[in-house]
């Protein structure tokens, strides 16, 4: 949600800034903007719409200067304009500001700055920050952020820039995240650890709190207290090549066919093959390092609470699926954006699990933070390393999933589940609530999963020719049905379709539909149901012969071998034959590339559908 990058060193600092927002984009791409120092002046460029219009400017008429800061701009607070979009700058354009966050008392602060003169231009929160800092700058704009810090409330990550010194980028962190890079005699800032890949692999992850400096060749941070900071750099292991497409013609495309190998990879990293064999004996299969403590505290637990967002919610609510009859645990799912506002009963011995692919969730980590007052135990099951959820938790399961840069979430999701499901068999094995050998199947079973991911890929074309059908690609609404552990399925289905094709799509449990849903059913409205080999299969083929009594039009997603269903829909999707738990992470992906290819078909921006952002960091 907004991303922030700035450079300062020998080399010209805009095709840094602008390769750096590239990386960045999928945060927020309502407009974008860059400033960069030069001969006591400040140059500032900003552009409505993405980053390629500022692109296209700057390569018409350069911004020259060894240092600077640039912005991608996910508008909370003012539409996005060009005077709205980022950096901003005071009265007299001696400072620019370029800020991810919210300045919640930016009202009042605005008031009284007004009131000493100050011109505002812009309807942002940000543009308060700026003129603090003229407020009290005297040639130091370190000191000058320390005194602004007392004054803002809120969240922020921010990156200033005084005309008088352009050998320096001053910064400060809270609630929103960001990481220095460092170079030789030269250095970086910036939003995620994505934009600095092409430039330095050695890295700071600043926490809440941290302020500092940085020059071409010094990096000074200090605490909230401001007490020097000794921060050691990390190195970072991720290739610059797993942001780039790869040939795709979208993000989302490579990383809903990325799949198969993500999964692999995380039944590598947790249960690794020889596993199978001590299942039956030693019992020691799964293993979660990064669970540290936690482990200890499994077998104490009594209640699971699973705070996640989105989609991220979504694979939570399958897990509950399978947590509750394996492990014998009741389980919660709560939305990480209401949970914080409620009064939520928590102790020592509930376990709340907070799942977000980025770990920055404004409201997941929120809800981390109250676990934690509650003494509560807080398992982490983050893809990013290093994120604000992943070091607010008391353990850690990574999804190894690579960066996910499509703003709609495909192979997080399905790792989450995963990483749901191998916890869940964890559990159980460690309470002793499953019999060895149904879990030496299922862990089998789960194995199969990313070649049966493999085959439902390869008929795509059968899922883009479907997607052209007029049915599907001009319908105004679409409902997605689902029973049991596909209920979740049904409501990821219906987010999928809705925010990339911006066809108005809703989830519902099957069995919901006749309490009203079903008074929405015409010839109109196409009806994706899921509709696998299992427990509710018959209950839900009997609410599909309900819709056709009504003349809706069915697609179903059935399971291979079933010779029924395809008299009852006017398309059947079959999917290979697995256990029913894990048919949500099968009937995931034919969901993901219908809403793909409907999307592609009328025209849509898959990558970058309008009004979202990839990493939600205001509350
Ligand atoms: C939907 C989507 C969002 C995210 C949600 C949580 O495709 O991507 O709904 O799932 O914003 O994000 P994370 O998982 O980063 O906490």
């Amino acid at each position: 949600m907004c991303g922030i990058v700035g450079y300062v060193g020998p080399r010209e600092a805009q095709p840094i800034l602008l390769e750096g927002l590239r990386r960045l984009e999928y945060r927020g791409y309502d407009s974008a903007g860059a400033a960069i120092a030069q001969d006591g002046v400040l140059h500032v460029r900003k552009t409505v719409g993405k980053l390629a219009r500022l692109a296209e400017s700057l390569q018409a008429d350069p911004l020259r200067g060894h240092t600077g800061i640039g912005h991608t701009r996910w508008a909370t607070h003012g539409s996005p304009t060009e005077t709205n979009a980022h950096p901003h700058q005071d009265t007299n354009g001696h400072i620019s500001v370029v800020h991810n966050g919210i300045i919640e008392n930016y009202v009042f602060l605005r008031a009284e700055l007004q009131a000493e003169g100050a011109v505002f231009r812009s309807e942002t929160d940000t543009e308060v920050l700026p003129h603090l800092l003229r407020r009290y700058y005297t040639g130091d704009l370190l000191a000058a952020v320390r005194q602004a810090l007392e004054q803002i409330e809120g969240s922020y990550a921010f990156a200033a820039l005084a005309a008088e010194h352009p050998e320096q980028i001053v910064f400060a962190r809270k609630g929103s995240p960001l990481v220095l890079g460092l170079g030789q005699q030269e250095n970086f800032l910036a939003s995620d650890t994505n934009a600095l890949l092409p430039f330095t692999r050695r890295v700071i992850y600043l926490e809440d709190g941290h302020h500092g400096l940085l020059t071409a060749d010094t990096c000074q941070i200090y605490d909230a207290g401001g007490t020097p900071v000794a921060a050691a750099p990390s190195e970072v292991q991720q290739s610059a090549a797993a942001a780039e497409k790869d040939g795709h013609a979208h993000f989302m495309l490579k990383e809903i066919h990325q799949q198969p190998e993500v999964l692999r990879h995380l039944l590598l990293s947790y249960a690794p093959e020889h596993g199978l064999a001590q299942t039956h004996t030693a019992g020691t299969s799964i293993q979660f390092p990064g669970l540290g403590v936690l482990e200890q505290r499994l077998t104490e637990i009594h209640r699971i609470v699973i705070v996640a967002c989105g989609t991220a919610w979504h694979a939570g609510l399958v897990a509950k699926y399978l947590l509750e009859p394996w492990a014998r645990l009741p389980v919660s799912v709560e939305l990480a954006s209401e949970f914080r506002y409620a009064e939520p009963c928590l102790d020592a011995r509930t376990l709340v699990i907070a799942v977000s692919q980025s770990g920055e969730t404004a409201d997941t980590l929120e809800a981390v933070r109250i676990a934690r007052k509650f003494l509560a135990p807080v398992l982490g099951v983050v893809n990013v390393p290093a994120s604000s959820i992943a070091r607010a938790a008391d353990g850690l399961i990574y999804l190894h999933a690579g960066p996910e840069i499509g703003v709609a979430s495909t192979k997080a999701y399905t790792a989450q589940v995963t990483a749901l499901t191998l916890l869940a068999l964890h559990l159980a094995q460690r309470r002793g609530t499953l019999p060895q050998e149904l879990m030496a199947e299922r862990l089998e079973a789960l194995r199969q999963v990313p070649g049966q991911m493999q085959e439902i890929l390869q008929w795509s074309p059968k899922l883009d020719a479907l997607a052209g059908l007029p049915a599907y690609k001009n319908a105004s609404h679409a409902m997605f049905l689902g029973r049991g552990c596909n209920y979740p399925s049904a409501l990821e289905g219906a987010l999928k379709l809705k925010e990339i094709s911006y066809i108005h799509a809703e989830g519902y449990a099957a069995g919901e539909m006749k309490h009203g849903p079903i008074a929405l059913v015409t010839e109109e409205l196409p009806v994706f149901c899921i509709a696998v080999q299992g427990s509710v299969y018959a209950k839900t083929l009997s609410n599909i012969q309900e819709i056709r009594a009504r003349n809706g039009r069915v697609l179903a997603l059935a399971t291979e071998g079933d010779t029924q269903i395809a008299a009852s829909c006017h398309d059947v999707f079959y999917l290979p034959p697995c256990p029913e738990p894990f048919s949500p992470l099968l009937a995931a992906l034919p969901l993901q590339l219908l809403a793909y290819y409907i999307a592609l078909e009328l025209g849509r921006d898959v990558d970058q559908p309008r009004n979202l952002a990839k990493s939600v960091t205001v509350e």
